[in-house]
């Protein structure tokens, strides 16, 4: 089937959906919803045969939605309607949801029902039930969706209406930040959390910190105990507040009165925070374990933006695992993100961006190049959440890559104002996916699936379709591998292959290869990348949607007749 995606952005539901039925054999390309006029000139040329709305803020035009077949991917179980399905679900405590593909009609999510999959909620922020449960859900119902449309164009099948099914019609209305509003004196941390977590990534908490409205983010459960609304510690580049009944741990912030208007971590907008006492050395984001003979890092960075400090963090945190009497170490990134590269927030914030790009990129080579350089350990990458640009090449670093079914990998730097890229991706991709390959994946800006990135090399497993199977094989495959007889010949034979290939080409030459293209990205005549970053950033509407997302711009293209 040609299929049409009709979307805000492509985001990470939007890509998830896009490799799923492109593998399944359909014909997909992509606009973003920008205005009527545009919608209808994308279904004029692209002629689909049924349209899907994995991620829309606007309604479909009336002059669409009569004369194709429109289904909308809702957050939301059936008879569930409104924008803030997910924060509602999440502030009222659900514990079970759902995602609901309805046809698309006049009135906001009443259209009939064509498929619908449940899920049991998490404590967890909004982004990241919506990046995991929504994500696995959304597929189940929209692929069930689409095999009923067969039957529905010959008349043997027609969607119910969602009372028809008995579900009530339940209208949530926007969430307001009055509605999110916290109250440090008297609601408990599991109450603040909630609220926290349900406005986390967007639109975020709004409050006060040291007096000035903000909005907050990043935020967990912390076991201390002060007077309610106190701000009593600091940690790492977060605040510790009391509450009632403990204490909560924020990471990040946005200042309402900002030119930046940006999410930074608190103590980098407030200086103020570094006044607080420290919280003891702890880091809230990166944790080491160990079972038997194995080591699990994890590094849990918001949003997977490793800045200059988060890297060096982590390299030393990675250096402390190499003295630890194990065999393998495992890169257990987040639950959301592996990575997603350099901190583009943090860079954009600095007094000079090209400075910060710079050293933020050397602080990323110097863990990537410790993991390479390891050869006391075999280390595992264990991608639990997505990864991108700079990220998926710190995967790549490791000696295997395991993925969790339906991670999503973007391999390429280009869609940053045409990066260059480091992280020794210039050595560890052609090594996996041939040279061939390595040029296209990099060319191509198309987020890879977790078959794709298995077929293509990119990762040597994939296992696990959510979070606690995908941990659960993660810590049985690496602690096999530890004892495993053959564990010294695999040590052996990783040692034997980094000198033939130092000797080949040293390390170091990739680095600077790569290094005086990045240069030039950040300290060149050309701004794309300041001017790509900026924009990223800032969040700024799409004027239009790229060739390489919609295909029936492309010049190639011809409008099908059928
Ligand atoms: N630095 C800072 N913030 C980042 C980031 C980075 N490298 N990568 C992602 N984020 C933030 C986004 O701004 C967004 O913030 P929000 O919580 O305010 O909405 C959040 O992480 C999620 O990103 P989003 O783009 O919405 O996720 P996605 O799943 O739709 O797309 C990527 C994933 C990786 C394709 C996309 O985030 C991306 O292109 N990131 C930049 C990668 C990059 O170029 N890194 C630098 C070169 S190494």
């Amino acid at each position: 089937m040609r299929i049409l995606f009709l979307a805000h952005s492509f985001n990470s539901l939007t890509q998830r959906l896009y490799t799923e039925l492109t593998r399944c054999g359909h014909t997909l390309s992509v606009e973003f919803d920008i205005n009527d006029t545009v919608t209808e000139e994308a279904v004029h040329l692209f002629h689909p045969h049924v349209i899907v709305a994995p991620y829309l803020r606007r309604a479909i035009p009336e002059s669409v939605w009569r004369n194709y077949l429109c289904l909308i991917v809702h957050p939301g179980i059936i008879g569930d309607r409104g924008p803030s399905a997910l924060d509602w679900a999440i502030r009222n405590r659900e514990t079970e949801w759902g995602v609901t593909v309805l046809q698309a009609e006049a009135e906001m999510d009443a259209g009939p029902v064509w498929a619908t999959a449940l899920f049991s909620m998490r404590e967890a922020k909004k982004s990241s039930l919506y990046r995991n449960e929504v994500t696995e859900a959304a597929v189940i119902a929209v692929q069930a969706a689409l095999e009923k449309i067969p039957d529905y164009q010959k008349g043997r099948w027609q969607p119910a209406s969602a009372a028809s099914t008995g579900a009530r019609d339940q209208w949530r209305p926007l969430m307001k930040q009055a509605d999110r509003r916290i109250d440090w004196l008297h609601d408990s941390t599991a109450e603040i959390m909630a609220r926290l977590n349900s406005s986390d990534g967007y639109p975020g908490m709004s409050d006060t910190l040291f007096g000035e409205p903000c909005h907050l983010y990043n935020a967990r459960p912390y076991p201390a105990q002060g007077k309610p609304g106190e701000l009593i510690n600091r940690m790492a580049e977060g605040i510790i507040r009391a509450t009632c009944d403990g204490a909560i741990w924020i990471g990040h912030a946005k200042r309402q009165q900002d030119d930046l208007n940006i999410k930074l971590p608190v103590a980098r907008l407030f200086s103020q925070a570094l006044e607080l006492p420290e919280a003891g050395e702890d880091s809230p984001d990166i944790r080491y374990e160990e079972t038997g003979q194995t080591g699990y890092l994890h590094f849990d960075f918001y949003n997977g933006a490793m800045s200059t400090q988060a890297c060096r963090r982590l390299l030393a945190a990675y250096r402390a695992a190499q003295q630890r009497p194990v065999r393998v170490i495992v890169l257990m990134g987040g639950q959301d993100f592996f990575s997603n590269g350099i901190d583009l927030n943090l860079i954009e914030a600095a007094a000079s961006p090209a400075d910060e790009s710079w050293q933020n990129i050397q602080a990323m080579d110097d863990l990537c190049q410790a993991i390479i350089e390891t050869d006391r350990q075999l280390v595992i990458a264990a991608l639990q959440g997505n990864a991108g640009a700079g990220g998926v090449f710190l995967a790549l670093a490791a000696d295997q890559v395991w993925m969790r079914a339906g991670v999503i990998l973007s391999p390429h730097y280009k869609n940053m104002g045409n990066l260059y890229g480091s992280e020794y991706w210039t050595y560890t991709l052609p090594r996996r996916a041939g040279p061939q390959a390595a040029v296209s994946i990099m060319k191509s800006r198309l987020p890879l699936g977790h078959q794709e990135a298995t077929g293509l090399g990119l990762a040597d497993a994939c296992f696990g379709n959510n979070l606690a199977t995908f941990v659960a094989r993660v810590r049985q495959q690496a602690e096999a591998l530890a004892s495993a007889d053959t564990y010294p010949e695999q040590l052996a034979a990783k040692r034997q292959k980094r000198i033939s290939d130092e000797t080949a080409k040293p390390l170091a030459r990739y680095r600077e290869e790569e290094l005086s293209r990045m240069q030039v990205n950040f300290y060149g005549f050309d701004p794309s990348y300041h001017v790509a970053r900026q924009h990223f950033v800032k969040k700024k509407l799409h004027s239009r949607t790229p060739v390489y997302l919609a295909s029936h711009r492309a010049l190639r293209w011809t409008v099908p007749q059928d």
